[in-house]
């Protein structure tokens, strides 16, 4: 429905990734590519979804993942979300880049926020908006990754998609769509310019260590870079490809989640995100290793269509979707879930249209 509902070129915005939309592709592939095998006569009777993540009990792995510029879809953009989250008992992840101040969204409702962090060129900056956070009440900080510069997507090129220049800089100045210039005295704008600002080791170790909350990784995809992230200090780490707007032909986050979950062990908090559709994708990623999952696109398509009952209302569904899946496969807890048998099915891809 969200297509009634979404300008067009907006539309191609936030559904497409970044160039050809090949690792958007693979992400739906590869939650098709898994098979889940019912059980019989196992007593779900005391059935739940319930986990503990970062000390914190929570009903249900879902929460929303941080998505940008929300009043592109919805005028109360992000306030909806959050009362929508609320209302599912959801923990939010808001996007530095978000369309709303991020204290109203805390004093909106007291549900669980967690802060999703771009880093700033400048560390004062990046400290601001960690001490705003914080103060704000926000339990929990995700510094993203793979995204210090946007790689353009063909399809919002092609729709003629511009972001409206009052969506720009609530929070902090936001760049545009695609590669705005930047300014290097000499060399690469990609190598000297945008990467040059890109966190290191040395600004995530500070992270760390300024902030009073957990820090989580978000944007990862090779079980060294976890390793790595873990040993820097974070708390845990969200394996991630950006919904494919990161790096197009970068691998499904699902299919290099196994080895990420072996090299960083068992009791490490793991994240999944990129391509979750449906409860039954949820179940797939626990099965496969995860803690819990991060929605993206499917909160702005719920938003556009019926604000915070739209968000509610799909978390709701993929709640009770996972729930389903859960009882058919014999699994009363996430526990049992992880260790779930999962088949390869017979095809390695699916045409991605869902
Ligand atoms: C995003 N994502 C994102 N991630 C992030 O860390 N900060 C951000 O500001 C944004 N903004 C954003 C805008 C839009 C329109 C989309 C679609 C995505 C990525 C997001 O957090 C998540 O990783 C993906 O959306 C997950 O993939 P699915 O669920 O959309 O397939």
């Amino acid at each position: 429905m969200a297509r009634h509902f979404i300008a067009a070129p907006s539309y191609a915005f936030i559904a497409g990734g970044s160039g050809r939309d090949r690792t958007v592709a693979a992400n739906l592939a590869a939650f098709d590519a898994y098979a889940v095998t019912p059980r019989l006569l196992r007593d779900v009777g005391q059935g739940n979804t319930r986990l503990r993540l970062l000390d914190e009990d929570l009903p249900h792995p879902l929460l929303l993942a941080p998505v940008s510029q929300q009043r592109l879809v919805h005028p109360q953009g992000e306030r909806e979300t959050a009362r929508g989250a609320d209302a599912a008992d959801a923990c939010m992840v808001v996007s530095t880049h978000a369309s709303t101040d991020l204290y109203e969204l805390v004093r909106e409702a007291d549900g669980r926020r967690w802060f999703q962090m771009y880093c700033q060129p400048q560390q004062a900056a990046t400290e601001t908006l960690l001490q705003r956070a914080e103060a704000a009440g926000y339990s929990a900080i995700v510094v993203t990754l793979d995204a210090a510069l946007q790689a353009p997507s063909l399809q919002a090129l092609r729709a003629g998609f511009r972001m409206p220049a009052n969506l720009r800089g609530v929070n902090v100045d936001v760049p545009g769509e695609g590669l705005a210039p930047v300014s290097t005295s000499a060399g690469s704008r990609i190598f000297q310019g945008y990467m040059h600002q890109a966190p290191s080791p040395e600004d995530l170790a500070w992270l760390v260590e300024t902030a009073s909350v957990p820090v989580l990784a978000k944007g990862v995809l090779h079980p060294d870079d976890a390793v790595a992230l873990r040993r820097l200090g974070m708390a845990g780490i969200v394996v991630s490809n950006h919904g494919g707007r990161s790096l197009d032909g970068a691998p499904a986050s699902l299919t290099v989640l196994p080895a990420i979950r072996s090299a960083v062990g068992d009791d490490y908090p793991v994240l999944v995100d990129s391509g979750i559709r449906s409860g039954a994708d949820v179940f797939t990623a626990l099965a496969l290793g995860a803690n819990a999952v991060l929605i993206g696109r499917l909160q702005v398509y719920a938003l556009s269509v019926a604000g915070a009952l739209g968000v509610a209302h799909m978390l709701r569904l993929l709640r009770e979707e996972l729930e389903l899946c859960m009882a058919f496969a014999g699994c009363a807890s996430l526990a049992e879930t992880r260790a779930a048998a999962l088949q390869r099915q017979p095809w390695d891809r699916l045409p991605a249209k869902r």
